[in-house]
């Protein structure tokens, strides 16, 4: 099965075409980014309608570079797959647009996905990944535990209460004067800063539960940066490091909690954009040790936001018969928000509200 998988949702254009064989392995044929850092930079962080604006200019082409980079041609495609939400309404407008309009005039199925699906079977590209699994979800947007039994069955088992952890990472890029993109400036400056220096809070100690909240950490991030007069580089180092150390070590406190939801799995599966974070895996790492549990991590080209996991989750939907039918997909509008595991939504492609981050 041949599938072009289309992202829009941020601040990255992407396109993909992946092969799903009949072993359920995946062959990923051509994986096309263009990453938008440099029309948002001077605006300190991701501005939706100059992202909508560079995808419609940059879309095409970038599908265009996909298909070709493959080798292959329209007319072999069996189906196409876009990010239908959650994300920036106006990006992901222009990506399930477009690819609407490849499907209609290829004769081809339309697959819209929820984004946070693309994330969660992403490491089933590259990696032995069978279900059922645990997921850490982590990226700009989301920040969330989620049990994975089945494609199509995810249960939310913990969520922030405030900013996501990408968020985190690029608000306290911000406020250290890093620049962008946040989350790999602040790992850059943490390589030669000291992270037992500040001495900052552990969020959530104390809660039963499996939730995250970042915000708390980016405020003594704030308040020890402005007790810094004329701040050097080194205090700079030691601040991003200090803050790197803190969020990984909630995360890894989180998910202890919920590896403890589900001890049969033995799997912990980390995605999303953060999940690039060498100093977060590695704690991941011990955590996992710890518990006799395996760590799987993709490669951090498929943990950030790709066309390839689209095109995946698509074709893993459609394996399972579980893709809507095609007047429905047609039929279907971009959603900004769109909960992956609400009890009451399952992932299917019905409503569902809940919270800002859900
Ligand atoms: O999954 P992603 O590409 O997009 C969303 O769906 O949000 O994740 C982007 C997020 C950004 O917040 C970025 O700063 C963060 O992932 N990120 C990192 C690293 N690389 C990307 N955070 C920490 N360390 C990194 N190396
Ligand atoms: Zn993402």
């Amino acid at each position: 099965m041949l599938v072009l998988g289309i992202e829009t949702s941020c601040d990255d254009t992407a396109a993909a075409i992946v092969r799903r064989e009949d072993d359920g392995s995946c062959a990923i044929l051509s994986n096309e980014v263009w990453a938008q850092h440099d029309d948002h930079a001077a605006f300190g962080g991701v501005v939706p309608e100059i992202a909508a604006r560079s995808h419609v200019e940059r879309l095409d082409g970038t599908i265009e570079r996909a298909v070709k980079k493959a080798g292959v041609s329209f007319a072999d495609l069996d189906a196409v797959a876009a990010t239908a939400g959650p994300g920036l309404v106006g990006g992901v407008m222009v990506g399930l647009t477009t690819a609407k309009a490849v499907a209609m005039a290829h004769g081809l199925r339309l697959v819209p996905l929820n984004h946070l699906e693309g994330h969660a079977l992403s490491a089933r590209m590259t990696e032995d990944a069978p279900f059922p699994y645990l997921l850490l979800l982590i990226s700009g947007g989301h920040t969330q535990l989620i049990r994975v039994t089945d494609v199509g069955k995810y249960d939310r088992l913990g969520t922030t209460i405030d900013d996501a952890a990408g968020e985190s990472f690029d608000k306290t890029a911000k406020l250290l004067g890093l620049g962008v993109p946040g989350g790999p400036k602040v790992e850059a400056a943490a390589a030669t800063g000291r992270a037992d220096r500040f001495n900052l809070p552990r969020p959530l100690l104390k809660h039963e539960g499996c939730d995250f909240s970042f915000s708390g950490l980016k405020t003594a991030v704030r308040e020890a940066a402005q007790s810094i007069k004329n701040p050097a580089p080194q205090d700079i180092a030691d601040l991003a490091a200090s803050f790197q150390e803190a969020a990984a070590r909630h995360l890894a406190q989180r998910t202890e909690k919920a590896m403890t939801l589900m001890p049969e799995s033995g799997r912990l599966v980390v995605a999303g954009g953060v999940a690039a974070n060498s100093a977060i895996k590695k704690m991941l790492h011990q955590l996992c040790a710890a518990n006799s549990w395996t760590l799987i991590t993709p490669p951090p080209k498929y943990c950030t936001d790709n066309g390839a996991m689209i095109a995946w989750a698509g074709a893993e939907r459609l394996a399972a018969g579980l893709a809507a039918q095609q007047e429905d997909a047609l039929a279907l509008a971009p959603r900004a928000r769109w909960p992956l595991a609400d009890p009451h939504d399952g992932g299917r492609l019905g409503s569902g509200r809940k919270g800002p981050k859900a």
